[in-house]
């Protein structure tokens, strides 16, 4: 998948754009914005968008943490979009994923239609599910939501850890 060039696929429809606007007081660096279909589709389509974003930009070691979150989030989006939809707003939802590198952190955040708020679930150790914004609230340095035009917005944040100095850059 070229993802240096604008394309649409099926069900993922991508678009690079480089932008300065803050984040939550943080100046963002570089954008990725993807639109995907509902689907369950989606989640892989977000994993591999982030994996090469998280080449791009050598996070390779908040690799795994990253994919893990946009999994959960797309993952409630999906849900979430087919609960909407099934209330009768008829045509086929759209997830937007964003994904933003600061100078300190990365963000993701997921789009979807739906007006409802995430909930995190009291840890329960029996239950089959309630576990995803658990894991969210674990492994992402701050996370929430925010409403948006059409529906909201959730978003997670994780720090970049800082760089060992190269190897024989100390003379
Ligand atoms: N994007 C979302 N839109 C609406 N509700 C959400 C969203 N994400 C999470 N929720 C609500 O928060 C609850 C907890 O989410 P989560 O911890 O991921 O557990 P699960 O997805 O297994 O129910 C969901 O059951 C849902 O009610
Ligand atoms: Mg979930």
């Amino acid at each position: 998948m070229g993802l240096q060039a604008t394309a649409t696929y099926a069900d993922c429809d991508l678009s690079a754009q480089l932008s300065t606007a803050p984040v939550g007081g943080r100046q963002t660096r570089q954008t990725r914005q993807v639109r995907l279909a509902a689907l369950p589709s989606a989640v892989p389509w977000a994993r591999r968008v982030l994996r090469h974003m998280i080449g791009e930009w050598q996070l390779e070691s908040i690799a795994d943490t990253a994919a893990l979150l946009v999994s959960e989030l797309v993952t409630n989006a999906v849900d979430a979009s087919a609960a909407s939809a099934s209330r009768g707003h008829g045509k086929l939802p759209v997830i937007g994923l964003t994904i933003r590198l600061t100078a300190a952190s990365l963000v993701l955040e997921v789009s979807d239609t739906s007006p409802l708020r995430p909930v995190r679930q009291e840890a329960d150790s029996a239950a089959d599910h309630g576990r995803g914004l658990v894991l969210v609230d674990a492994l992402a340095d701050a996370w929430g939501d925010r409403a948006a035009d059409d529906g909201k917005v959730v978003w997670c944040e994780v720090a970049i850890p800082a760089r060992p100095a190269a190897l024989g850059s100390v003379q």
